[in-house]
């Protein structure tokens, strides 16, 4: 199962499994990151689901 590093606002990083078939918005929602809200659940409607991707795995 591939991992994702997730690096929250304060810069603290933490791996999580990433299992196929989800968003990277539902692995992260679903690990407990409460700074992203995901309003909508993923509708696109709500923008709360902002990440940046570093640009080396862009
Ligand atoms: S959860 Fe992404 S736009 Fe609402």
């Amino acid at each position: 199962m591939p991992t994702i590093t997730v690096i929250d606002r304060s810069g603290a990083a933490r791996d999580v499994e990433a299992k196929s078939g989800m968003s990277v918005m539902e692995i992260i929602r679903d690990n407990g990151f409460d700074e992203l809200l995901a309003l909508c659940g993923g509708c696109c409607s709500c923008a709360t689901c902002h990440v940046h991707i570093d640009p080396a795995f862009a």
